[in-house]
């Protein structure tokens, strides 16, 4: 049988299984083109939390990484939440430890702890507040604190000073992704507009300053969808994960959109297969089981940092 007969099997199956178990497939906009094509939903990380709340289902299979799988069981705890690969991990996640934030709380009293969604529950339990890079901004201008401590991603606490004016300690100093950080540089940048050079460029704000400086357009890959949208431009270069051009591809057949490097990928994230979301369909695991106790605080103080950012 040919692989592509074999793909529509795969996806009937998982098809059949969703209904017959009544889940919802909540996929982040790196994922793999097949993977986003079977979700019922596919967003960035603050419009997967808040769908995650709104899911009409038994059961949740999260295709992202293993703090987008928290995060929908925080919110839902009562219901299924599925992570098909739990080895899927964010490296930028694992910057944070509780440890570093304690030691942050006693060196620098009185200012607040706003914690970027990568991370994990340990470490968002001490939170203050919890944002994602299209929320942060707008939170850390709503507080009455001129000086703030945020991590864990030195760019887009750098970006966040920036906008606000406020002074934002990053938290450790060298927080980062290593796919805007270093697949995402100034050196990427210039090759991809010498080959395009009337492309606008669009870039997340993980990416580091040199290259947010030269961009037309900062912000969450939410936000860099819409600006392919209304922009009057028609060809755009994606500083970011390369599967957001998929989706852009996608939504705006009539736009030219292209990676600002195709190499820029996320393997975390492509662990995610249809055959491994069939596979937790079936067997109804690898389940995502957090503390009751600990998920109820991270749960509340998400639900207040969402409402002071609507
Ligand atoms: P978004 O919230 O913009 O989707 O970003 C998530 C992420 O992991 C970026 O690397
Ligand atoms: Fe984490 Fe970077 Fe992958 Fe986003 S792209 S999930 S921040 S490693």
């Amino acid at each position: 049988m040919s692989t592509e007969n074999n793909v529509d099997i795969i996806i009937e199956r998982i098809e059949n299984l969703k209904r017959r178990r009544r889940a919802f497939i909540l996929a982040h906009s790196y994922q793999k083109p097949e993977v986003q094509d079977i979700a019922d939903f596919v967003g960035d990380s603050l419009e997967m939390a808040k769908k995650a709340l709104e899911a009409d289902a038994d059961v949740i299979i999260v295709a992202g990484v293993s703090f987008m799988a928290e995060v929908a069981a925080i919110l839902n705890p009562d219901k299924i939440v599925l992570h098909p690969d739990p080895s899927a991990g964010c490296p930028l996640a694992d910057f944070l430890t509780p440890s570093i934030i304690r030691e942050a709380r006693s060196r620098y009293p009185n200012r607040p702890v706003i914690l970027y969604i990568n991370t994990y529950v340990d470490s968002k339990a001490l939170a203050d507040y919890i944002v994602t890079s299209s929320s942060t901004p707008k939170l850390v201008s709503k507080l009455g604190h001129d000086e703030v401590i945020f991590g864990p991603d030195k760019n887009l606490a750098d970006y966040v000073a920036e906008l606000t004016g406020k002074t934002v300690i990053p938290l450790p100093p060298n927080g980062c992704c290593p796919v805007h950080e270093y697949l995402i540089s100034e050196y990427h940048l210039a090759e991809s507009l010498s080959k395009y050079p009337h492309a606008k460029i669009l870039v997340h704000p993980e990416t580091p300053r040199n290259v947010r400086k030269k961009a037309d357009f900062v912000g969450s890959t939410s936000q860099m969808l819409k600006a392919v949208d209304v922009m009057p431009y028609k060809e755009f270069l994606l500083g970011t994960e390369e599967g957001l051009v998929y989706r852009a591809r996608k939504l705006y057949p009539e736009k030219i959109v292209r990676p600002l490097n195709p190499k820029a990928i996320c393997t975390n994230m492509k662990k995610i297969t249809l055959l491994k979301i069939l596979k937790s369909l079936e067997e109804l695991k690898p389940k995502v089981n957090i503390d009751r106790r600990v998920s109820d605080r991270v749960r509340e103080i998400m639900l207040t940092s969402m409402e002071m950012t609507r």
